[in-house]
């Protein structure tokens, strides 16, 4: 059965065992309220780790002061029960207090100009506190793998960065969008949504469908592919449709050739949802 830790010191030597029996071990850091997206991480982390720790932290150091931060679904019994039933090892699952024992971290590792595009403009300091977080969470843990998801292409890009700029000392293992039958991307906030926001977020993978369709003839193609499927769904308040290049997360040049990413943020009534995906332009 999975273990929980709800303190570092318990962590640390369940994990101090491990080590010395020689298994390699993965983390997947999760804000709880798991789904299918989730459990994906976790099975690829059982693939590639003998032993695998699920931390959920509903991280307050990445939401700005008017998110969602108190509405945000803490589902832990729930998840719990997911976990068992996935064989996760170890749930990491500390109190605000455990990780912020002053209330906060005064010292931040910073994402940098990336960290204030796309995600970053409408989340000011959202990925600082992100990397902040993550960073703790490898020291604590310190595994050899960490699972992300390529749902949320800014933050695997700039823990990737991280963990290049700093030297950390872990492989960083990359999962694809799992999403639902009709396309959407699955979200812990999709909850949030009623039967005819949901027909509507579907506008956001039909956009980067379209989007993909048309990559071979160029960027405004794509452009405007996506945004006349965009501009067709009435309750979708359209924040962000960009082109990044893979290599520097910066909007591609019009020159740009070959592997790109479409990335897509967009307000569904009150809940704000992102996508992406992997282009080639012709
Ligand atoms: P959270 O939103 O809970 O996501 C945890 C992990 O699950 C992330 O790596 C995310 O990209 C991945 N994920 C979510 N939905 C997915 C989907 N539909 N398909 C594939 N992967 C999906 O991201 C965070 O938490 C936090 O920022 C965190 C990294 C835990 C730091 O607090």
């Amino acid at each position: 059965p999975t273990a929980v830790a709800e303190t570092i010191t318990e962590l640390r030597s369940l994990l101090a065992d491990e080590r010395a029996a020689g298994r390699r071990v993965a983390l997947v850091p999760t804000m709880g309220a798991l789904h299918d997206g989730h459990l994906a991480l976790i099975e690829r982390a059982g693939e590639i780790a003998d032993t695998v720790v699920v931390s959920i932290f509903v991280n307050p150091l990445q939401f700005g002061p008017t998110e969602d931060l108190d509405r945000y679904p803490r589902t832990l019994a729930d998840d719990l029960a997911k976990a068992d039933r996935l064989g996760v090892d170890f749930v990491f699952a500390p109190t605000a207090n455990e990780m912020y024992p002053s209330g906060t971290s005064e010292t931040r590792v910073t994402a940098g100009a990336v960290g204030s595009l796309y995600e970053g403009r409408s989340r000011m300091g959202h990925f600082d506190g992100v990397l902040t977080v993550v960073s703790k969470l490898l020291n604590i843990v310190q595994p050899d793998v960490v699972v992300f998801g390529q749902k949320d292409a800014q933050q695997v890009f700039l823990v990737g960065r991280m963990v290049r700029d700093l030297n950390v000392p872990v492989r960083v293992e990359v999962v694809s969008i799992v999403r639902d039958s009709d396309g959407l991307a699955l979200s812990s906030r999709n909850r949030f949504l009623d039967a005819r926001e949901l027909r509507a977020a579907r506008g956001l993978s039909i956009a980067l469908e379209a989007a993909e369709s048309s990559a071979d003839r160029g960027i405004d193609a794509v452009l405007a592919a996506a945004q006349s499927v965009l501009m067709g769904e009435s309750l979708v308040q359209l924040d962000y449709l960009t082109i990044v290049h893979p290599d520097t997360f910066l909007p591609v040049d019009d020159d740009h050739h070959g592997k790109a990413i479409v990335l897509v943020a967009a307000r569904v009534g009150s809940t704000r949802l992102i996508d992406n995906a992997t282009i080639y332009l012709g």
